[in-house]
This record gives structure tokens, C-alpha cells and sequence, in this order.
């Protein structure tokens, strides 16, 4: 199994390039805190927040991913160019439908050479 890094709240690092490394990677979940039961629902994911990643050829963010707890939600994969081979935040908007009462967002980020990264929880009451 992969490993899979978890944002850290980079007012708790001390290193500059460490603080880098942890926000440049981190997905964030922007979205409501409510949705209506059965109704699409947007959810947009950026990676980063401060710190902008690379888009070169050998090293972007190649993929993000939206799961309710342990289900797969949505996927959407990159490409090196994307992002005009720009530092830059790699970002994505997703439609879903909001089911049952509640939805626990995490989304997972995927760098070319550092790995899978996890967002922090966020959850939305469905009503
Ligand atoms: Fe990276």
C-alpha cells in the first residue's frame, strides 16, 4: 500500500521548505456546509493553499479525488501542461448528488514524484 501524507497545519512548522512541501500537496475542500437531500451539489478541490506546485514534466499533480467517507466519489487526472507548465493550483469542480444526512468529504491528491496527499474531513449536514 501506498503511503498516504495528511495535511498538517502548517502554522504548527516550523521549516519554511517543510511548510512548502505540506501545502503545496494538500488538497482543500471548498464547498457549503449544507446541501439539499437529492439536489447536485458543487465541490471544489484545489491543491494549496499558500504554496503553489510545479507543473513540469517530471513532477505535477497527475490526479485529485473525492471520496464521502470510504466511497469514491469523483476522480478528474491531469496532464504536465495543464497549467501552462506553470507553478500554479491545480483545481477541479465537481457535480455530485447529496444523498442521506450527511457527507464526510476527503479528497486525495496524487504528485508525480511526492505521493498521495489527504485533506482535513469536512463534513456537510444533508437535509
Ligand atoms: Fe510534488
Amino acid at each position: 500500500m501506498p503511503k498516504i501524507n495528511k495535511y498538517v497545519d502548517i502554522d504548527t512548522i516550523e521549516r519554511e521548505t517543510k511548510k512548502d512541501l505540506i501545502d503545496r500537496h494538500s488538497p482543500f475542500i471548498h464547498c457549503e456546509e449544507k446541501a439539499q437531500n437529492g439536489e447536485m451539489f458543487q465541490v471544489t478541490v484545489k491543491m494549496g493553499n499558500e504554496y503553489s506546485h510545479p507543473d513540469d514534466f517530471d513532477h505535477y499533480i497527475a490526479s485529485i479525488s473525492l471520496f464521502n467517507a470510504e466511497t469514491l466519489l469523483a476522480k478528474t487526472e491531469f496532464v504536465p501542461g495543464t497549467l501552462g507548465n506553470e507553478k500554479s493550483h491545480a483545481e477541479v469542480t465537481f457535480n455530485i448528488r447529496a444523498k442521506g444526512k450527511k457527507l464526510n468529504l476527503v479528497a486525495h491528491g496524487y504528485c508525480t514524484k511526492h505521493g498521495i496527499w489527504e485533506s482535513t474531513a469536512k463534513t456537510v449536514l444533508v437535509s
